[in-house]
């Protein structure tokens, strides 16, 4: 429908190019009376009349079209794609027909948007329903990029149904401390892990022909004074831990849109910073897209067009009214330097050469012809919410839930042992779907934990319910006494409990940090006082990183990590909790015991407005094992309801040419009684390097369904990228001969096979 519309619009055009309707001027793409007036080059006039211009066929290369549109482009016109025109639109040019990049926040679905360009969060715009897929950390706890990719899709085929053209995802932002608003937008702690989802998501985004913006380049850690920190970070840290997702994404997905993040990176502004743009993205990894500005992140013009930057935004009015606001300079937002005026201001100026302009609008046409905008235009008008991404949403919440802890095989629940349950806590009747902030995606419905238990329970098993405690914020008036109180009574009646704790939306979320990694809402003392009423105890965590439970952990049989499940997250928890599904999730994340053992907690969040990453390359897991510090529960963590046996280690060659990759596979047996599914890790740990390196690295993983009794074989290659550390003499990638030890496991601390190989000189 759309792309006929399209082919009528441009013989339209084409009529009124031959002079026969010179009254169809407000045609899109122009005609030869407007042409003229703007004193376009004869070449365009001429081409024009041997039919529709070159940058209209689609049938062209890209770079063709591109080429023809920008030389059809007056340094205006240019100089107006640099800033946007709204709060999630980029400039529209009537007279060429350039249409607007209509976005729409991400990354969890698509965030309640309505219509044209207004502010999300605005109380005068209808809100929009759409699917809320499961936190990126859950989506990073099932290590499933097939799943994730999928997810990209079904969240790009709402982008179109809701007439919008770009979504402004993924976060692939790393999990460094675990009091980060943002931590359930990303994709937990580790690089390769962050980068093998943030790639999923991309391809499945992209194959819909619809933008993403991998999002927020680079090291955007923390809330805590977002827009002003200056983040002090070795060369080394940044290659290892916060650039590699962004770098995957450009090299493998060949991603079209990255978002510059706010806070400054050694001394500069993300948005202005000319090593992370131009020298990293552009020059270093041959990025061919668009960078866009997070939102009023700008402090320059020549500066942030010099650096790199390609799209300034918001823009146009709604930016004006957003920055006459006084709370939005005090927080620290920059907006409004990449205007038109001041662009070829500029640019006359001799501060911006023209080239950095073109290259900007190049840049910007290239993304829109390969997304097919001037083609195949998105409609609004079609259907979200399909029972398919339904399915993917449901199947996502499901592979998200990670199995902490199940003393005595307490789970799952289920008769004869188990007739009666007992729902309790503040997570329990309310469906808390993500974390709080520009992701948060308003859905048509969501199952709550406790409907879906009841669900899963059937009629036959009796499910009781007490709130226990009220989430700070919620349910103003109760008395907590009594409410713990009921909640013990009601445990005690029922063979077991359940209680759903953790955080909300409006207590982990963008724009500030938790101010905790504790339970908030005296939760720790509903779960001792349910745990002693009741032995058999599972509690249900709910939130988007790591929170303390050594106050509990001990008297509690069975944990699990829910994460924010998204709108189906309540029928995930019910379909693990009786054994309708095996869990099979797997920390992406490291699970200290108290906050002071996350190896940046004494760097974090620093004073006056600089903080020093002085752990470096330490983050996560890498620096509980080089300190030899004990996490609760360590990276890669998840149980089953089967057991996996891993054997038949091989390594080859032993000893491997410099470049030249090494095969590793190995057996894994489902040696239980239920089909389930088992991550397998493979991490590096190289011995005696001349530099300093981590006692173990993720360098693969792989997700394999077996049947009970079943056997499958599995195999890593590991090349020369996996064997490299960044050396910041050489600056670059250095693959050091020397030893390398292979270790498989089914955790970072639960390592089940290991295997050496020699790198030659
Ligand atoms: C967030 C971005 C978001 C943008 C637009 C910013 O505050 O950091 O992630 O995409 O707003 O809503």
């Amino acid at each position: 429908m759309a792309a006929s519309a399209v082919r009528t619009t441009v013989t339209g055009a084409l009529r009124c190019v031959t002079g026969n309707a010179v009254k169809r001027i407000f045609l899109p793409f122009g005609c030869i009376a407007c042409v003229a007036v703007a004193g376009l080059p004869l070449r365009a006039q001429s081409q024009s009349k041997a039919g529709p211009p070159t940058y209209r066929n689609a049938k062209l290369p890209v770079e063709q079209r591109v080429a023809d549109l920008l030389a059809r482009m007056t340094g205006a016109e240019k100089a107006e794609m640099l800033s946007g025109s709204g709060w999630m639109e980029s400039k529209p040019n009537s007279r060429l027909g350039i249409p607007a990049i209509k976005m729409a926040d991400g990354p969890l679905g698509v965030r309640n948007w309505a219509g044209s360009s207004a502010v999300t969060n605005s109380p005068d715009i209808t809100p929009v329903t759409s699917t809320a897929f499961p936190a990126s950390a859950g989506m990073g706890a099932s290590w499933d990029p097939e799943l994730v990719e999928r997810q990209g899709r079904a969240i790009a085929q709402e982008v179109k149904a809701l007439g919008r053209d770009m979504i402004l995802g993924p976060t692939v932002n790393i999990n460094r401390v675990p009091v980060w608003g943002r931590n359930f937008e990303g994709y937990g702690e580790d690089p390769y892990l962050a980068a093998r989802m943030g790639v999923a998501y991309i391809q499945g985004v992209q194959a819909e022909g619809v933008i993403p913006s991998v999002k927020h380049y680079a090291a955007n850690n923390q809330e805590f004074e977002r827009h002003r920190i200056d983040e002090k970070i070795d060369e080394r840290a940044l290659h290892e831990i916060y650039f590699p997702a962004f770098k995957a994404a450009v090299e493998e997905a060949g991603v079209w849109a990255v978002m510059s993040a706010y806070n400054k990176v050694n001394g500069q502004w993300c948005a202005e910073n000319p090593h992370l743009l131009r020298e990293t993205l552009k020059d270093r990894w041959g990025f061919k897209g668009f960078v866009i500005s997070d939102w009023g992140s700008t402090y320059s013009t020549a500066g942030t067009i010099n650096a790199g930057m390609d799209l300034e935004m918001p823009g146009g009015e709604p930016m004006r009214r957003w920055f006459s606001l006084p709370k939005t300079k005090e927080e620290g937002n920059g907006a409004g330097w990449l205007t038109a005026d001041q662009v070829m201001a500029a640019v006359a100026s001799g501060l911006v050469k023209q080239e950095y302009v073109d290259d900007a609008a190049r840049r910007i046409l290239r993304v829109m012809f390969m997304a097919g905008l001037f083609d195949r235009p998105h409609t609004a008008g079609g259907e979200v919410d399909t029972p398919e991404q339904r399915a993917v949403a449901r199947t996502a919440a499901t592979e998200a839930i990670v199995l902490l802890k199940n003393a005595g095989g307490v789970l799952p629940l289920g008769a004869p042992k188990v007739r009666s349950v007992a729902v309790i806590g503040p997570s329990a009747a309310v469906a808390r779907t993500g974390g709080g902030g520009s992701s948060l995606v308003r859905p048509k419905y969501a199952v709550t934990p406790l409907d879906g238990i009841k669900e899963a329970a059937g009629p036959r098993i009796q499910v009781t319910h007490a709130l226990g405690a009220a989430m700070e914020g919620e349910d103003p008036g109760r008395d907590a006494a009594q409410l713990l109180d009921e909640a013990v009574a009601t445990a005690r009646k029922a063979d077991a409990a359940v209680v759903v704790v953790g955080y909300a939306p409006t207590l982990e979320s963008e724009s500030f940090d938790r101010k905790s990694m504790d339970l908030p809402a005296g939760q720790d003392r509903l779960i001792q006082a349910v745990a002693a009423a009741n032995p058999n105890t599972v509690v249900v965590l709910v939130a988007g990183a790591p929170v303390t439970m050594t106050k509990w952990i001990d008297r509690v049989p069975a944990v699990l990590d829910a994460w924010y499940g998204g709108q189906e997250g309540g029928h995930a928890i019910g379909d693990v909790l009786f054994g309708a599904a095996n869990p099979s999730g797997k920390l992406p994340v490291t699970f200290p015991k108290r906050l002071e053992d996350s190896p940046a907690f004494s760097h974090y969040p620093g004073a006056d407005l600089h903080v020093e990453y002085a752990e470096g390359i330490y983050v996560g897991y890498r620096g509980f094992d080089k300190d030899h510090i004990e996490p609760l529960f360590p990276f890669g963590h998840g149980l089953s309801y089967t057991g996996f046996e891993y054997s038949n280690l091989s390594v080859a060659p032993a000893s491997a040419a410099p470049g030249k990759p090494v095969q590793v596979s190995l057996r894994v047996r489902n040696s239980g009684p239920r089909t389930g599914a088992e991550v397998v890790q493979l991490y590096l740990h190289a011995i005696q390097p001349s530099v300093d390196r981590p006692p173990k690295e993720l360098k693969g993983f792989s997700r394999v369904t077996l049947q009970p009794g079943q056997t499958q074989t599995v195999n890593f290659t590991i090349d020369r990228d996996a064997m490299s550390y960044y050396s910041t003499a050489k600056k670059d990638w250095v693959a050091e001969p020397g030893t390398f030890e292979v270790l498989v496991g089914a955790s970072s601390r639960d390592i089940r096979l290991k295997g050496t190989f020699a790198l030659r000189p």
